[in-house]
């Protein structure tokens, strides 16, 4: 191997360098003390033997898009020693094109504070809050067939009207605070998982201690999600669960102060929530239920129109109204 690329291997950090089809060409001693391979054993195999499921594979994707491309890559890996404990390292891949050869030098610095335990990065995170509080949600409420997808249209048109409205007002909301508000939205309705069933899907006009019994589910629903977060002791779910509990808790207030359960009025009323009470009833109404058959979507939205400043706050069905007019909310189910 070339001389300038075994320079690299006096440094103290542990380094690799591959071929171009990542059969290891050399290690160091730092490389070979910390995973516990010999270089011996090592050298000729393929890097790949290090990789463990708690590096994503998004990561690999975007390693292997750049160093392809001949640019160098930095990122986090959570490798394998050869005695299976988990090594966290930052590390640096650089190609180097020497004698028509593509070489691939990797540098990798460990991340001390990580001794045990794996390293998620942000995204990773937000995908297992956003799957766990799915089948929260949909084993919660698992005795209405149509749920599952009645909750996943309230998702994904929460995640395009607020992306829509914040960029509309310019309200300068951060993509992680979109989100949350995506993901807690699927939560809204979690409180119904306990009102009894022939209430809840009684066809025809509901009684009015019926109607209060129902509307008790915004209540409830912060009472399950207060419970799981006294369960949880972690702060991983922070964020989510209080977006959530003011969706759970504020979905049927309305604009004009006749809503429940505290009759909130305009801008009081959590924003997070306006927006889930706009979708949430356009999905209903377009959506055949038990008591009620399915409106067009025309007809829905002349209604959202018609409960502007009354039952919606106006701008966000302003904004819905651009994502209908673009076909964007007509969802495929
Ligand atoms: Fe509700
Ligand atoms: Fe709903």
């Amino acid at each position: 191997m070339n001389d300038r690329l075994n320079t690299f291997l006096s440094l103290a950090d542990a380094v690799i360098i591959t071929d171009q089809e990542h059969h290891i060409l050399a290690v160091n001693e730092t490389y070979a003390r910390i995973t516990g391979y010999s270089i011996d054993t090592i050298v000729g195999k393929k890097a790949g033997i290090l990789r463990t499921a708690y590096t994503p594979r998004e990561t690999y994707k975007k390693m292997h898009e750049a160093i392809r491309a001949g640019s160098p890559w930095s990122g986090v890996f959570t490798n394998q020693k050869q005695n299976k404990d988990l090594w966290h390292s930052s590390i640096t891949i650089t190609p180097f094109n020497m004698d028509e050869q593509t070489y691939f030098v990797g540098v990798f610095r460990e991340l001390e504070e990580l001794d045990r335990g794996f390293y998620l990065n942000e995204e990773r995170i937000r995908g297992i809050q956003g799957s766990l509080l799915k089948v929260l949600a949909i084993s919660c409420e698992i005795r209405d067939p149509g749920i599952e997808s009645h909750l996943l249209r309230v998702q994904k048109l929460t995640e395009l009207l607020a992306a829509r409205h914040n960029e509309r007002l310019q309200l300068g909301l951060q993509p992680q605070a979109l989100s949350l508000i995506a993901h807690s939205s699927i939560l809204h309705d979690i409180g119904k998982s306990s009102i009894p069933e022939g209430i809840l899907y009684k066809p025809g006009p509901l009684a009015d201690y019926e109607r209060k019994i129902i509307e008790m589910h915004t209540l409830i629903g912060v009472d399950i999600v207060d419970k799981i977060y006294a369960e949880l002791d972690d702060d991983l779910f922070e964020s989510e669960l209080s977006t959530a509990k003011s969706i759970i808790q504020h979905h049927h207030e309305r604009w004009d102060g006749s809503g429940y359960p505290h009759q909130l009025q305009g801008q009081h009323i959590p924003l997070e929530a306006r927006i889930v009470s706009v979708v949430d009833v356009y999905d209903a109404l377009t959506t055949k239920r038990p008591y009620k058959e399915k409106w067009s979507a025309e007809l829905a939205v002349n209604y959202l129109l018609e409960q502007r400043n009354k039952q919606f706050d106006a701008e966000i069905v302003d904004s819905f109204i651009t994502l209908y007019n673009e076909g964007a909310t007509a969802l495929n189910d």
